[in-house]
């Protein structure tokens, strides 16, 4: 990682509205993005393919180091992402593969495994990153650092609608309730548990527009950051 170059880091829990935000930040200030949430869920969906269980293993671990995929954009910009040469972007939203990703996140060797990916993002003329940990250990160091929070009850809304429109027939309560358990593994886990850097400025957007957030998270940017 380059001190030179900037980082502002996006962190949060599941449905907080953090990807969007931090696609359209990077995209407004010609940055890079890394949606380090995508990272753990391509290992998960990677050992469940090969059948390795996800426990701490050899194996596992293995997977993890050699992860063989691709974040590219398609003609029109969206995003497409590659898992051994297969387009996986819808299936890695799956609210399975996040279960999974959240279960193999708690493993400090994974962790570990998928930091130097992850640092690889940080390339000129800067980055935007989005996860748990990006302002507390991954990019301690951020230029800039964000926490992004709303309450379960919206949270869990706003995953829903997303959902729904992807033909996900989940109910809300099913939601709800699987939301509360990953929350509780993320933010109670040993090692880069989900919690606010000392020095991150908290955003609660429960009740506030994407615009409203992105215009927050800008002028804190702004303020922080010499553009
Ligand atoms: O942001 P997401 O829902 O795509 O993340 C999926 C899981 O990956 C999340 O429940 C916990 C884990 N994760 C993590 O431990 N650290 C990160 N920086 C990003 C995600």
């Amino acid at each position: 990682m380059s001190s030179l170059v900037p980082v502002v880091t996006i962190d949060g829990p599941g449905g907080s509205g953090k990807g969007t935000i931090a696609r359209l930040l990077a995209a407004k200030l010609g940055w890079n993005l890394l949606d380090s949430g995508a990272i753990y869920r391509l290992a998960a969906m990677a050992a469940m393919e090969r059948g390795i269980d996800p426990v701490d293993t050899p194996d596992l671990i293995e997977c993890c180091e050699q992860l063989n995929v691709v974040f590219q954009q398609d003609e029109a910009g969206n995003e497409q992402i590659f898992l051994d040469d297969e387009d996986v972007s819808l299936l890695l939203r799956d609210e399975a593969t996040g279960e999974a990703a959240s279960k193999i996140a708690v493993i400090p060797a994974v962790r570990a495994a998928l930091l130097a990916r992850q640092r690889q993002f940080c390339q000129p003329p800067g980055l935007v990153a989005d996860g748990r940990d990006m302002g507390t250990v991954v990019f301690p160091e951020a230029s800039c650092k964000i926490f992004l929070t709303a309450s379960l009850q919206e949270r869990a809304k706003r995953r829903h609608k997303q959902l729904k429109a992807q033909g996900n027939g989940i109910s809300i309560d099913a939601l709800f309730r699987d939301m509360a358990k990953r929350d509780e593994r993320d933010a109670n886990r040993e090692v880069s548990p989900l919690r606010p850097a000392a020095d991150a400025f908290t955003v609660d957007c429960s009740t506030l527009s994407i615009d409203e957030v992105l215009s927050s998270v800008l002028e804190i940017v702004q303020q922080q950051v010499a553009l």
